[in-house]
C-alpha cells in the first residue's frame, strides 16, 4: 500500500492510492417467500451475488473509470464505498483509512446514480443547502455558489431557476456542482453521463478532465466506453461482480493495427473483384469501393494497384482497437451462468 499521510515528504515520486479495496464482495439477499410442503414450512430467499473479491486501486489525481455492463456491480462498489451499503465480506480503504473515517468523508464529493432533486428549490438554494449540509460557512458560499454555476457551465438563468425547470443535463451538471461544493480531494460519480445526448456527454467529460487539472482525483462509472475511452487514465472493466481488466488503456488496448481501412476511386473490376476476396469488410458504390484488409501486406498490394492503374486514393486508415471491441472480447469470456440463485432455508 503505498498511501503517504498528509505532511512533509521528500519522496514526490511516491504514488498514492486513494482509493483501495481488497476482496471485495456484496450479496444481497431478498425477495423472502414463505412455501408450505406438506408439514415443512420453507422459507424461500434469493441471493444475488453483486460483487466478487473485488480488487481495485485508484491513484491520486487519475481520472478512474469503473466500467462495466448494468449489473456489473459498479452501483454497489460506489455505495460501499461511500458507505450507503456494507460489504459482505472484503475490505476497503480510502485515503489509506477505513471506510466511514469522519476526516476522509470531507475529502470525498458524490453524485449518486438518478439522483433525486428537491424540485421547488431554485439552483442557487439548492446549492446553498447543500453548502450548508458540508458546513461551509455563509461568506464561503456566497463566493464559491457563482463559481460553481461556471465550473459546470449552467446559464445564467440557472442560479433563479426552480430545478423543476431544469433539463436533464442541466440536473446533472448541478449535481456535479454539489458533489464538489466542499472542494474535495476525491469526486466519485455514478453514471454522470447516462441519460445524455452527446452534447451533454461532452460537457460532463469536459468538466471530469477540467477537475482532473485542478488536481482532484475523479472515479466514476460508465457503460458508455467510447465517452471513458476519451477521458481515463485507468480503467476497471467489471462483469457479473468481478474485475475482468484493470490498468491504463494504452496497456490494455492493443497498441498493434487491426486492420487496414482503405477507400479508392476508378479501380478496375479485376482488382475490385481480387481485393473483395481478402477483405474483411467490402462496399462499393458506383466508381468508389471500401475495404478493410487484415493484412498490411495486402493494403500495400492494393496501394501498388492503385498507383499502376493510375486510380484514387481517398483514404487509408489504420485502425487500432477500440475500448469496445477489448470490452466485448473481455465480457464474453465470463461464464454465461447466471449468479441470482435460489437458496432455501428450513424453518
Ligand atoms: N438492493 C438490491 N437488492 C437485490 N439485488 C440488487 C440490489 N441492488 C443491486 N442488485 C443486483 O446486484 C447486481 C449489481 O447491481 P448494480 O451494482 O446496481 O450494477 P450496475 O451499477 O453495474 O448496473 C445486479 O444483478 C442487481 O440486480
Ligand atoms: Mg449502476
Amino acid at each position: 500500500m503505498a498511501f503517504r499521510a498528509p505532511g512533509p515528504c521528500p519522496q514526490k515520486t511516491t504514488i498514492m492510492i486513494v482509493i483501495q479495496t481488497e476482496k471485495l464482495s456484496k450479496i444481497y439477499s431478498h425477495d423472502f417467500i414463505d412455501v408450505e410442503y406438506g408439514r415443512i414450512k420453507f422459507n424461500w430467499f434469493r441471493r444475488t451475488v453483486a460483487l466478487e473479491n473485488l480488487d481495485l486501486e485508484v491513484k491520486e489525481g487519475e481520472i478512474f473509470g469503473l466500467l462495466g455492463p448494468n449489473g456489473a456491480g459498479k452501483s454497489t462498489t460506489i455505495k460501499i464505498l461511500m458507505g450507503i451499503l456494507f460489504a459482505s465480506s472484503g475490505s476497503a480503504k480510502i485515503m489509506g483509512r477505513p471506510l466511514g473515517d469522519k476526516s476522509v468523508k470531507q475529502q470525498i464529493g458524490f453524485l449518486p446514480e438518478n439522483p433525486f432533486f428537491y424540485d421547488y428549490l431554485k439552483g442557487e438554494e439548492f446549492l446553498d443547502y447543500y453548502g450548508q449540509l458540508y458546513g461551509l460557512p455563509k461568506s464561503v458560499r456566497r463566493k464559491r455558489i457563482p463559481e460553481l454555476f461556471e465550473t459546470v457551465g449552467l446559464p445564467a438563468h440557472a442560479p433563479n431557476l426552480p430545478l423543476k425547470g431544469y433539463s436533464k443535463g442541466m440536473l446533472q451538471r448541478i449535481g456535479v456542482a454539489q458533489a464538489i461544493i466542499s472542494d474535495p480531494k476525491i469526486v466519485v460519480l455514478d453514471e454522470p453521463q447516462s441519460g445524455l445526448d452527446p452534447l451533454g456527454r461532452k460537457e460532463i467529460r469536459d468538466i471530469i478532465l477540467s477537475l482532473k487539472e485542478s488536481g482532484k482525483t475523479v472515479f466514476f462509472s460508465s457503460h458508455i466506453l467510447s465517452d471513458a475511452e476519451l477521458i481515463c487514465d485507468r480503467v476497471a472493466i467489471v462483469n457479473r461482480g468481478r474485475l475482468t481488466a484493470m490498468g491504463e488503456l494504452g496497456h490494455l488496448l492493443s497498441p498493434k493495427v487491426k486492420e487496414y481501412e482503405v477507400i479508392a476511386s476508378g479501380l478496375s473490376k479485376e482488382t475490385v473483384e481480387n481485393v473483395r476476396r481478402n477483405a474483411v469488410k467490402f462496399i462499393e458504390r458506383e466508381n468508389d469501393v471500401l475495404v478493410i484488409l487484415p493484412e498490411e501486406s495486402q493494403a500495400r498490394e492494393l496501394l501498388a494497384k492503385i498507383v499502376q492503374e493510375k486510380a484514387t486514393l481517398v483514404s487509408l486508415t489504420p485502425r487500432k482497437e477500440t475500448l469496445e471491441e477489448y470490452f466485448i472480447r473481455e465480457v464474453s469470456k465470463a461464464p454465461g451462468e447466471s449468479k441470482t440463485a435460489g437458496v432455501a432455508g428450513v424453518r
